[in-house]
């Protein structure tokens, strides 16, 4: 990898593109496994094995063979006020199929806690069982309750009440790190809690890794502290394999009913004593069975009328979590070695170009597994697919195949799997509920909005009241929160449980700004009209519209077939809000009726920074001054989106079109939410890894895909040479040495002749000494190294002191903007802070 790093630092930026592909492809492509003898089934004997079926009689054997024990029998467990256990009706017990753990449950009127004695800390399935039963006194319909873990919430508000009372499983693996494990079931106020049976089983150390490879960002995850939940298990092509045939006691489903096009697949069947594991023991039974090794589902060979089309599985997946996906494969359709390549893809993504299980397991029917997380971001209307399809590059028989599927949801910030409450505040609204609702919040949109939010810094959500003055008068307060914070709640929230939060919820720390009726915005732009067009980019088309009184706005209307979701949308929205700021773009308010995604903003009637320095020949180009209050005014709202009360967010795409300039130009940082463009299919490894635009990328960022806000100040540092030069970032129709402007500019700058490049409508203007200060921001923002790079806050102080020198100059000198200046000679500056530079006088050429 360091001789890729540096190829990759030697690259001109502009060439950047193929060597970030190659890097996504090494890193996906993990080398696992050797070839190997098949080994002997493993038995797992777990350190900890407690099985419980709460509120029985008796111990209750179930088809696998283990016995479940009954509660009373290990009470100590058990802490509750009252002993409350009831028993299915007869009529249910010998009708149905049902599991007999379903039979019974134990019942909960107040908060109860199981603990179980943990001998060896680790990661350890919690497998819980619910089936609403009824008694002559109890109807567990109607409960709602939450079940947590010291650290974890399992469910929040979980009910039957909507839901058919069909038996629920839910599996979970958590770390248990101290020697005690508790279980808390906490029921809703005036409701009861309850439970049927209990499985709390220690898990193989090596089954879950501690980091896994994220889609989309390529860097490594750490898993280690997050609970997860497992939603799917799926044997593809084979039938239902029980905790019977697995000794993990884990169960796989058949994969047919996920199938989008079931004709698209064909099942393939080995005996499962031919599947071969690793012999370097990397991949165990433990992993998966043989018998998911042996089955699998590949392209239909039926209809061969078009050869290459991909076999797709859709799963539900909740909008706002990441997923960990893990695929098992093993070639049990070949007949020779290296004749079968395929791409795996999630959510619409590569996720595994060109696999070629040939090499990777130096065999034929060797198992074989890939972990993936899915970032909360690719999932779109709830959905998670999983697609495999023939690579097009490859000329051979086309084939594609997937032998299981394990899908499982990973614990947000909140420390939950269910919802926004963190553990022990679920039932409870406080202050601290909030933080840590707006703090889940705050991440989840960071994911889905591609502004990065640094878990670190807090929030100030405390400063609620300042929320309201935000946004625009408003007529009546019924009307402000209507239909965006109605979706927003079912959205982010559960119920509440004390009166008082629902406002407090929705007005400010879930504000949205203004509500926008259609009509209103409809009158507002004329009904679209396209003569009002300002802007068109991924999320839809931008158009000026105007209020009744003549406030100008910049209403942004989503496009109805673009992939960003509704959900997606409020997050964003919810972000947005909450970021108020002189030199930020504000956003004024939402509009969601009809389905309609449209975001009211302030207008900036002078448009992008860009249009004032170059390209636009109707537009005389700004004078110096003017340039560098600009630059001043983009500095000052990044450093407030790094540092400010919004603190941590990375707006990724800084460059002179998001810099907009409102009727006194005034700049304001703009795009920071809505600039993700829908991803075209050759562009999305691009956009969703590397985003951002060429030019400006920073290469730290580009090398080791780890962005932090040291890559807004490198793109800023390329804004500062664009304002001094007047040219665009990347011009490839210049010569070699010249089509990337941060290295062309730079070496001038070493050769101390930066002078011979300044923009000639404004190099008559420039101090020197305030030039040198300016361009000394600009070169340490390009630094190699993040580290290397002021932070925003030390840019913004060069910037001003830059204006110091140059205003005082231009008293000195009796000059004033616009008016070119005569004399250039170095001034003395020792009366100003930190000035220990000697000043060459660069601008005397021109
Ligand atoms: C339990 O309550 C639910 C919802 O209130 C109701 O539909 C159901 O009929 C009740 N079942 C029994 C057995 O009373
Ligand atoms: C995960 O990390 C823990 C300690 O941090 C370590 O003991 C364990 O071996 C690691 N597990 C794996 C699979 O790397
Ligand atoms: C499960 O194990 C039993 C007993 O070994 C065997 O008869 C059965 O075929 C197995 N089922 C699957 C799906 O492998
Ligand atoms: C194969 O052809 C039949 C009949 O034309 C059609 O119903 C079926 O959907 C096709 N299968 C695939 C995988 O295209
Ligand atoms: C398979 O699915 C991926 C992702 O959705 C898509 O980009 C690709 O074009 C599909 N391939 C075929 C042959 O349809
Ligand atoms: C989202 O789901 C709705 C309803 O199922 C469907 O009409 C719509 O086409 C889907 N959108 C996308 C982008 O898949
Ligand atoms: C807001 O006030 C204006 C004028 O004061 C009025 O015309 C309009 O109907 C009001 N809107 C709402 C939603 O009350």
């Amino acid at each position: 990898m360091p001789a890729l790093a540096i190829l990759a630092r030697s690259m001109a930026p502009c060439k950047r593109v193929p060597m970030f592909l190659i890097l996504f492809i090494l890193s996906i492509t993990r080398v696992a496994t050797t070839n190997a003898i098949a080994s002997k089934v493993d038995r797992f004997v777990p350190q900890d094995n407690y099985l419980l079926s709460c509120g029985a009689s008796a111990a209750v054997q179930v088809d696998d063979g283990r016995t479940f024990r009954s509660d009373p029998e290990s009470v100590s467990f058990l802490s509750t006020l009252t002993d409350i256990k009831i028993a299915a009706k007869a009529s249910l017990a010998s009708a149905s199929p049902l599991s007999p753990l379903y039979l019974d449950a134990r019942v909960f009127s107040d908060i109860s806690t199981y603990s179980f004695f943990i001998s060896q800390p680790g990661r350890h399935w919690i497998r819980l069982y619910f089936l609403p039963i009824t008694d002559s006194q109890y109807n567990l319909t109607t409960a709602t309750f939450s079940v947590s873990t010291d650290s974890m919430v399992l469910l929040h508000d979980f009910s039957f009440i909507a839901s058919p009372p069909n038996p629920v499983f839910r599996e979970y693996l958590v770390s248990a790190q101290g020697d005690n494990l508790k279980i808390i079931f906490t029921p809703k106020k005036n409701s009861i809690a309850f439970i049927n049976a209990i499985e709390v089983v220690s898990a193989p150390p090596s089954l879950i890794p501690n980091t896994t490879t994220r889609m989309g960002p390529q860097d490594q995850f750490d898993i280690s502290n997050n609970a997860l939940q497992v939603v799917y298990r799926l044997n593809m092509g084979g039938a239902l394999v029980t905790s019977f045939n697995d000794t993990l006691g884990r169960t796989w489903q058949p994969d047919a009913p996920f199938l989008k096009l079931e004709a698209a697949a064909e099942a393939a069947w080995v005996p499962p004593r031919t599947i071969k594991y690793p012999d370097d023991k990397t991949l165990t039974p433990l992993i998966a069975p043989a018998s998911i090794y042996s089955t699998a589902q590949q392209m239909a060979s039926t209809n061969i009328t078009n050869a290459r089309f991909n076999i797709t599985w859709q799963m539900v997946a909740e909008p706002g979590f990441r997923y960990l996906i893990r695929l098992h494969f093993s070639d049990i359709v070949s007949k020779t070695l290296n004749s079968l390549y395929f791409n795996v893809y999630i959510n619409g993504m590569m996720a595994v170009a060109n696999l070629d299980l040939s090499s990777l397991t130096m065999g034929l029917a060797v198992a074989y597994y890939k972990d993936l997380i899915a970032e909360s971001s690719s999932i779109i209307n709830s959905t998670l697919l999983v697609q495999v399809g023939p690579n097009t590059i490859d000329s051979g028989d086309p084939n594609a195949i997937l032998n299981g599927l394990e899908i499982m949801k990973i614990s947000n910030e909140a420390s939950s799997l269910d919802g926004l409450f963190s553990p022990k505040t679920s039932s409870e609204v406080s202050k601290t509920t909030l933080t840590g609702i707006a703090f889940a919040l705050a991440a989840t949109a960071a994911l889905a909005v591609v502004i990065c939010y640094r878990r670190n810094r807090k929030p100030e959500w405390q400063r609620t009241n300042s929320f309201h003055s935000w946004f625009l008068p408003l007529n009546s307060s019924s009307s402000f929160m209507s239909s965006c914070s109605r979706l927003s709640r079912n959205r982010f929230g559960s119920t509440r449980t004390k009166s008082g939060f629902s406002s407090v919820f929705a007005s400010s720390a879930y504000g949205l700004g203004r509500y926008f009726t259609f009509v209103e915005i409809q009158k507002a732009t004329k009904n679209f009209e396209e003569k009002g067009v300002i802007g068109v980019g991924g999320f839809g088309k931008v158009y000026l519209g105007a209020t009744e009184d003549g406030t100008q706005l910049a209403i942004k209307r989503g496009n109805p077939s673009s992939d960003q979701g509704m959900n997606e949308f409020l997050t964003e929205i919810q972000m947005l809000s909450k970021l108020r700021h002189r030199h930020l773009v504000s956003l004024i308010g939402c509009c969601d009726e009809n389905n309609e995604m449209i975001l009211v903003y302030e207008f900036m009637s002078n448009g992008p920074l860009r249009d004032h320095l170059y390209g636009d020949t109707n537009i005389k180009p700004i004078s110096w001054k003017q340039r560098l209050e600009v630059c001043i005014g983009a500095a000052k709202g990044l450093h407030y989106l790094h540092t400010g009360s919004a603190q941590g967010i990375i707006h990724r795409d800084v460059k002179t079109t998001n810099i907009l300039l409102d009727e006194n130009f005034v700049a304001k940082v703009a795009d920071f939410g809505l600039s993700k463009d829908a991803p075209s299919l050759e562009q999305t490894h691009v956009s969703t890894a590397v985003k951002g635009s060429f030019g400006y990328l920073d290469p730290e960022y580009f090398r080791r895909q780890q962005l932090t806000d040291k890559s807004d100040v490198y793109s800023f540092g390329v804004v500062l040479f664009e304002v001094l030069c007047a040219r665009p970032a990347i011009n490839p129709a210049l010569p070699r040495d010249q089509v990337n402007l941060a290295e062309w500019a730079r070496t001038w700058h070493r050769k101390g002749e930066l002078g011979k490049i300044i923009d000639p409508n404004i190099a008559g203007q420039i101090r020197s000494d305030s030039l040198e200060m300016f361009a000394e921001a600009a070169e340490k923002c390009l630094a190699d190294y993040g580290v290397d790079r002021p932070t925003m806050g030390d840019v913004l102080w060069k910037l001003e002191f830059a204006l110091q020198l140059q205003e005082k100059g231009d008293v000195v000198d009796g000059t004033s903007d616009g008016i070119a200046m005569k004399s250039l000679e170095v001034t003395n500056v020792d009366s100003m802070e930190k000035s220990g530079n000697a000043i060459p006088s660069y601008v005397q050429g021109r």
